[in-house]
């Protein structure tokens, strides 16, 4: 039993003596190569368990025979286990290699391109994510570039919009300058709608563009959907009176919401301009609102026949216009011949998007039975 202990601690100290070498090793090499570290550890094994040995064979534990043998057992399995540890380090080096490269991909027009040969656990776990993270980088890059696509060709449709108005209202000012309108009253008439029209074109692209630079700052208060709607009726009440289309509003709940009431009444306005506009005369553009759960879901259906399948997804985007909105139309007894017109810059949607979402809400679009119908649902007020 003695014995058995003094051979415990001179293997201990022999072991020792290598662990501490190797330590000191492994601690200088840890910005080298991962196969010189477990190389390293290899080295170790056998150092600690050959020091050991000798330390036991010095204190006569052992015969020169029993040592003998014990070294050449030694001396095989060191070189099985150094041989072994040299081809561990080739692998992790190969395989880490080839995620380097792979790494370069990453971003690339070609995309992620995964190692061809097996890794281990951690690397193909990196490998993953890596792919995982070209795939994100790959999304926001194509969301970039529609967002600069659409930006372009707002800037575009707003520089044109821009210029018929622009050259309406000079050929009117240059008429009245030279006095050669033969009724100026109808002029000035016209040159007062027009800077309305382009007044309203400015604002909407200045609250649009402080939707997107999320500059927008609610100051929220406690109202009821009934007087939100209410507003918004009474706000569109000449133009559908002008257009010989029904206001219908009786379907209004009493809901309680949370919001920015200019700027749902401004959401609600878009969407009761936009649905006066596309519905003929003497058709019905109904608005209502109802608790879902715990959303306010407000409603404006219109006769305007249904917008196409395809169009319908697009509806909210920036700039975007039906093919029939691009063709100006002119405001019935609206007259003379500016090329004014009910056609939008395509901004009012995107607006209404931009405002529902800062207030946590959605809005969407779908088609019912001779028109659509856009709904905005708002997060219901608590308690
Ligand atoms: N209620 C609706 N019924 C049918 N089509 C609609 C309706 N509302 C919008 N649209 C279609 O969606 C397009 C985009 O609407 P949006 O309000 O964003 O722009 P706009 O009305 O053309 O211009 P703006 O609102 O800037 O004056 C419209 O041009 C029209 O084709
Ligand atoms: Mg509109």
């Amino acid at each position: 039993m003695k014995d058995l202990l003094l051979i415990a601690l001179f293997a201990g100290l022999g072991a020792t003596g290598a662990g501490l070498l190797g330590w000191l090793a492994v601690r200088l090499l840890r910005r080298r190569s991962m196969a010189l570290s477990l190389f390293c550890v290899a080295v170790v094994t056998v150092l600690a368990v050959t020091s050991g040995t000798f330390a036991v064979a010095q204190a006569m534990f052992l015969s020169g025979h029993d040592l003998g043998v014990v070294i050449t057992v030694l001396g095989m399995a060191s070189v099985v286990s150094l041989l072994t540890a040299a081809l561990l380090g080739r692998q992790v080096v190969a395989g880490s290699r080839a995620l380097t490269a792979a790494a370069r991909t990453v971003g690339s027009d070609t995309g992620f391109t995964a190692p061809d040969r097996p890794l281990g656990l951690e690397l193909a776990q990196l490998s993953e994510e890596l792919a995982a993270t070209s795939a994100r980088l790959a999304e926001s890059r194509a969301r970039t570039r529609a967002l600069d696509a659409s930006r372009r060709e707002l800037i575009a449709w707003i520089s044109h919009d821009l210029r018929t108005p622009l050259a309406g209202l000079r050929a009117m000012a240059e008429a009245l300058e030279d006095g050669v309108a033969d009724r100026p009253e109808q002029y000035l008439r016209r040159i007062r709608a027009e800077v309305e029209r382009l007044t309203g074109m400015v604002d909407d692209l200045f609250e649009l563009s402080r939707i997107q630079a999320g500059a927008l700052s609610l100051s929220l208060s406690r109202v009821s959907v009934y007087d939100l709607v209410d507003d918004a009726l009474a706000g569109a009440h000449p133009l559908a009176r002008q257009r010989g289309v029904r206001l219908e509003g009786g379907q209004v709940a009493a809901e309680p919401v949370e919001v920015d009431s200019r700027e749902i009444t401004r959401v609600l306005g878009n969407l009761l301009v936009n649905a006066i506009r596309s519905t003929p005369e003497d058709g019905v553009v109904a608005v209502s609102a109802r608790r879902e759960v715990d959303e306010v879901v407000l409603s404006v259906t219109d006769g305007c026949g249904g917008i196409p399948e395809q169009d319908l997804a697009r509806v909210f985007e920036t700039g975007w216009r039906g093919s029939a909105a691009r063709t100006p139309r002119r405001d019935p007894g609206e007259g003379g011949d500016s090329g004014a017109g009910d056609s939008g810059a395509g901004l009012g949607l995107a607006i209404v998007r931009g405002i529902v979402e800062a207030h946590a809400g959605r809005a969407r679009v779908h088609n019912v039975t001779g028109g659509c119908c856009f709904e905005i649902a708002l997060p219901a007020a608590r308690g």
